[in-house]
């Protein structure tokens, strides 16, 4: 299908510690508008950033816009990409004429998080990525999915094995020094979808709804039998909410 010249194009952006290709599945059932997934620093061998931070990658991703002369666009970011997503509104919220929020939250990490992560840097750095992909595997897909999804496990198991030991530390690095994105939420003024998976562990359905709370006019999907990684574990359902929101948006 030819592009329609008033549709914005969409970017999105990964989780941590996988790369664009986890969104393969929703970049090709995106037709008339421009489509960019860019890895974030050090992810799919791009360039590190000197201090990994949530606004270095939101410079990075928004630098990406300016490489393909894109002003305005879309972002749909899951998770750690909905963290970057914050901190591109942070920086540019005039370049913003969508959101889609998946999977992700506004607050920054706990105490027991932020230690969490210090021995995630230790393990990546001592045994690499397969290990990270052990360790995380489990918390991010629902029991529904282990039980009968197992290629999604293993689907996300050779994504993070895709990574390198540098671009994970990094990310780990970026997400314990985030800072808490509530407020940046209450300035959206486009049409934003939030969606999560009803049994996601990690970043749990009522941070959804703060957000949606947040976001005049925004709307949420909960997606049933589904975990962190919904655009994983339930593509047809999530891509569906992708495209009807695109459609009565008109964006
Ligand atoms: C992600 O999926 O990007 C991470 O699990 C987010 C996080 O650990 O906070």
């Amino acid at each position: 299908m030819s592009r329609s010249p008033s549709a914005l194009p969409l970017v999105f952006v990964h989780a941590f510690p996988m790369g664009p290709k986890m969104w393969t599945r929703q970049v090709s059932a995106i037709t008339g508008r421009q489509v960019l997934a860019p890895p974030l620093p050090g992810f799919d061998g791009h360039p590190r950033v000197a201090e990994p931070t949530m606004d270095a990658y939101a410079r990075d991703v928004l630098a990406s816009l300016d490489r393909a002369g894109i002003e305005r666009a879309i972002f749909c970011g899951l998770s750690l990409g909905g963290y970057v997503v914050f901190g591109i509104l942070r920086q540019a919220l005039d370049r913003v004429g969508g959101l889609i929020l998946a999977d992700t939250r506004t607050t920054i990490d706990t105490p027991e998080r932020l230690a969490a992560r210090v021995r995630s840097i230790e393990t990546v750095r001592r045994a690499g990525p397969p290990a990270i992909a052990e360790e995380m595997g489990p918390g991010l897909v629902s029991a529904d999915t282990h039980a009968n999804r197992p290629a999604v496990d293993a689907e996300i198991r050779s994504l993070i094995e895709a990574q390198s030991a540098d671009a994970i530390a990094d990310g780990l690095q970026a997400m314990m020094t985030r800072p808490d994105s509530a407020a940046v939420l209450t300035t959206v003024r486009v049409p934003a979808l939030i969606i999560v998976g009803a049994d996601d562990g990690i970043t749990p359905v009522s941070d959804a709804r703060s957000m949606q709370q947040a976001i005049p006019q925004s709307r949420l999907v909960i997606i049933p039998g589904v975990g962190h990684m919904s655009n994983l574990e339930a593509p047809e359902t999530f891509n569906q909410a992708l495209l009807t929101f695109l459609r009565d948006s008109g964006i």
